[in-house]
């Protein structure tokens, strides 16, 4: 391939910088000369379907949990996310007249590509979502997006992961104007202003930087606490600082940790908050005082408006429902700078492929 890291160390950083350019690129894709959502050219006589499957596995099951919340908040479609491996081999009763989304970065995944098989025999529909045109997934698919990221190179998935996201809120907004509920977002500004916003914080390499020389020197693990979308994204953020750092790291809903995990906070033990909505930002502020109380070490992530005097990383408000777009850079920021630290092959992390091709 010609693709070369140029004046990058690593694909890794390369891609978690071409962020902003991918979400102005698929602004680009999948909008006509009006200005307008073309995307209905590429879902011709797909009908609405009763609910939706998102199948997918690692990095691109995390924007599925994020893709949910869209397809259920913007178009009012029920959706389900499940990990294709667990799917392939306990798939779950199907009613009415789903849609089956296959989410997935290289198109390859033996795990998903399992499930597609298995749900084409039933004779469901089906999309892939991939950021590969020809793969095996985009070629088996009744329907196709692609999430127009570029190559990705490093293992540790960054741009592709946010590409997705932003695909799937432009499908969530299609669908809901197919069924006449097209509500008051502009999708494509929204992800106009999350573009500017990645451009401020793709620039925070300093702030990432101490903050991992601060928070993770000589650590051996770590947790990521957040609720609702933060949630999701903590666990994006735990995966990819456990894939390239090797640091044993866990994201956790901030009321679960009363349920078992805070018996593993000790004095010293970094704990990063994220907090990116209003509507729970008291109740995880308390959830980090709960384990600063036993002796955990918080950075605080929080979006403009809901900061507060001391947090650590202050990010640019967006539409709500778009927060992951922001609030994982700071953590893949984070992971980089965790793994240089370390010594790490940070884009050929240990035991890890890019691609899974084997069940
Ligand atoms: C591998 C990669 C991950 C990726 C996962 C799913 O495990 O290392 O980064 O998220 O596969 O890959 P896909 O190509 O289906 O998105």
């Amino acid at each position: 391939s010609s693709v070369e890291t140029g004046v990058y160390e690593h694909f890794m950083l390369k891609e978690i910088d071409e962020q902003p350019a991918v979400i102005r690129n698929i602004i680009t894709q999948y909008q006509n000369d009006q200005g307008q959502l073309n995307i209905g050219q590429h879902l011709q006589g797909l009908k609405i379907p009763s609910r939706v499957y998102i199948v997918a596995c690692g990095t691109s099951y995390h924007a599925g949990l994020v893709g949910k919340r869209l397809l259920e908040q913007i178009a009012h479609i029920p959706t389900e996310v499940h990990i294709a491996s667990e799917f392939l081999y306990d798939q779950p009763l199907i009613e009415g007249d789903p849609l089956f989304i296959f989410i997935s970065q290289s198109g390859e995944t033996a795990d998903s590509r399992g499930v597609l098989d298995q749900i084409k025999k039933q004779g469901f529909r089906t999309l892939t979502v991939t950021n590969v045109q020809g793969s095996t997934l985009y070629r088996e698919a009744d329907y196709k997006l692609l999430t127009h990221a570029g190559p990705e190179i490093a293992v540790a998935s960054t741009k592709a992961y946010t590409a997705q996201i932003a695909v799937v809120a432009l499908l969530s907004i299609y669908l809901a104007e197919q069924k006449g509920i097209a509500g008051s977002i502009d999708m494509f500004q929204e992800l106009r202003t999350i573009s500017t916003a990645m451009d401020t914080l793709k620039d925070m390499k300093d702030k990432a930087k101490h903050i991992v020389d601060e928070y993770l020197t000589d650590q051996r693990s770590c947790f990521f606490i957040g609720r609702l979308l933060d949630y999701a994204v903590c666990l994006e953020g735990a995966l990819k600082l456990k894939e390239i750092s090797y640091i044993q790291a866990e994201g956790y809903a901030g009321g679960e940790l009363k349920h078992g995990p805070i018996a593993l906070i000790e004095d010293g033990t970094p704990v990063f908050v994220l907090i990116t909505d209003e509507r729970i930002a008291k109740n995880i502020r308390s959830n980090a005082e709960e384990v600063v109380s036993r002796g955990a070490k918080t950075c605080v992530i929080a979006a403009e408006g809901l900061h507060e005097e001391g947090d650590q990383w202050v990010l640019p408000r967006v539409h709500p429902l778009l927060t992951p777009l922001v609030s994982v850079i700071p953590m893949q920021l984070i992971s980089y700078y965790a793994a240089l630290q370390r010594g790490c092959d940070v884009d050929k992390p240990r035991n890890l492929a890019k691609s899974v091709t084997v069940e």
